[in-house]
C-alpha cells in the first residue's frame, strides 16, 4: 500500500460561503444560472459515474480509447514524475495513463467532490505500490497550492470538463494552469468535438433519465445545504444545442408558476411557468480553436489525437 494523503484546501465554511454567493448571484440574475460544480455532492458524483456508462454518452468511451492507444506516447513526451489531475472524479480512465508513466513519483488528484477523491485515491494507492497519492479537495477555478513534488509535471484535465467553463473563464483557467507548469511541462487536455446535433443532444438527454436525475441533483444540494424548498419534480430536464456558441446547454424548466424559498439566503425566487434555469454549458471544440486558446495561455500544441470515429480529442501541449 502506497502513501495516501487527502488535504482539504477549502475549509467547510469557505465552501458554504461560495455556494451561497454563487446561488444568490445565479438565481437573482437574468437568465438564471447555477455553476456546474455544485452538481457534485456524493450523489452527484455517483450519478456522473452512471452517465459515463450510458449507451448515449460516448465521450468517456472515446477518451478511454485514445488513452489506451496513446498512453505510451504521453509518457514518452511528458516524462512526467508528477501527474496532477484536475476534476479527477473516479480517476477511472487515468489508471491507463498511470500504468504507462513508468517514472511517476506522485499523483495529485484534485476535485471538489471529497467522496470521489477518497474512493479513487485509496484504490490507486493500493494498486500501485510506491506511488504517492496526494488528493486535494479544491476548486480548480481558484488558485491551487500544489504539493512540492518532483518534475517534470503533467497536468491532466479529462472528460471534456473544460467545456463547462465559459470562454472568458477558460482563458483565465488555462492561464492559471500554465502558472502551475515550468517550461517543458505538459498539459493533457480532453475536448469533446463539434458533431451532429442529434448525437450531442442524446448524450445529455438519455432514455433512462440518468442525466435528468443528475441535473435535478443540484436542486437537492440547494435544499440540503441552504434549506431551500425546491421540488425536483416541479422542473423538467432540458438539453439543447446552441449552434452559435457550439455548446450544449442543460437547463431546468419550471413546470408551473412557483415560488421557491431559500432561507439561508433570505431569498424567495419566483419562477414563471416555463422559465428556465441554466445549470451547465458544455462547449464542443475544433482543433484550431483549441490550439489558439492554448497558445494564448503560453502552451504549444504538440500532439492531437482523436478516437477512430473522430468524436473526441486528447491534446498534449507543452509550456513555453
Ligand atoms: C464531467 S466530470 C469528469 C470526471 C472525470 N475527469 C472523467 O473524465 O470522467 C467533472 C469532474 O470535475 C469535478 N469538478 C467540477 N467543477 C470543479 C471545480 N470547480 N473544481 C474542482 N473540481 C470540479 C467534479 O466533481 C467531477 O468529478
Amino acid at each position: 500500500m502506497s502513501p495516501f494523503r487527502l488535504t482539504r484546501t477549502l475549509p467547510e465554511d469557505a465552501t458554504g460561503a461560495a455556494l451561497r454567493a454563487d446561488v444568490r448571484a445565479g438565481l437573482t440574475g437574468s437568465p438564471r444560472t447555477l455553476p456546474p460544480k455544485w452538481f457534485y455532492d456524493a450523489r452527484g458524483s455517483e450519478l456522473f459515474e452512471e452517465i459515463t456508462a450510458l449507451p448515449e454518452y460516448y465521450p468517456t468511451r472515446a477518451e478511454r480509447e485514445i488513452l489506451l492507444a496513446r498512453a505510451g506516447d504521453i509518457a514518452a513526451v511528458s516524462g512526467a514524475r508528477t501527474l496532477v489531475e484536475l476534476g479527477s472524479g473516479s480517476s477511472e480512465k487515468t489508471r491507463h495513463l498511470i500504468a504507462a508513466l513508468g517514472g511517476l513519483h506522485t499523483y495529485v488528484p484534485v476535485d471538489v467532490s471529497e467522496s470521489a477523491l477518497a474512493g479513487a485515491g485509496r484504490a490507486l494507492a493500493a494498486e500501485r505500490p510506491g506511488l504517492e497519492v496526494h488528493a486535494l479537495v479544491a476548486d480548480f477555478t481558484a488558485e491551487l497550492a500544489l504539493p512540492d513534488t518532483p518534475g517534470p509535471r503533467l497536468v491532466a484535465f479529462l472528460g471534456g470538463t473544460i467545456g463547462n467553463l465559459l470562454p472568458t473563464e477558460r482563458a483565465a483557467f488555462l492561464a492559471s494552469v500554465r502558472a502551475l507548469l515550468a517550461p517543458g511541462d505538459a498539459l493533457l487536455l480532453g475536448t469533446d468535438l463539434v458533431k451532429d446535433e442529434k448525437t450531442l443532444v442524446r448524450a445529455y438527454d438519455d432514455a433512462a433519465g440518468v442525466t435528468a436525475a443528475f441535473n435535478k441533483n443540484v436542486l437537492a444540494v440547494l435544499d440540503r445545504e441552504l434549506g431551500a424548498d425546491f421540488d425536483p419534480d416541479a422542473f423538467d430536464h432540458v438539453a439543447l444545442w446552441d449552434a452559435e456558441h457550439e455548446w450544449i446547454e442543460m437547463r431546468l424548466r419550471s413546470r408551473t408558476a412557483q415560488s421557491v424559498k431559500i432561507p439561508a439566503l433570505e431569498l424567495v425566487v419566483d419562477f414563471a411557468e416555463g422559465e428556465e434555469l441554466r445549470t451547465e454549458v458544455s462547449a464542443k471544440f475544433r482543433q484550431e480553436g483549441v490550439r489558439a486558446e492554448l497558445a494564448a495561455a503560453g502552451l504549444d500544441l504538440a500532439r492531437w489525437w482523436t478516437d477512430e470515429e473522430g468524436r473526441f480529442a486528447l491534446s498534449l501541449s507543452v509550456a513555453r
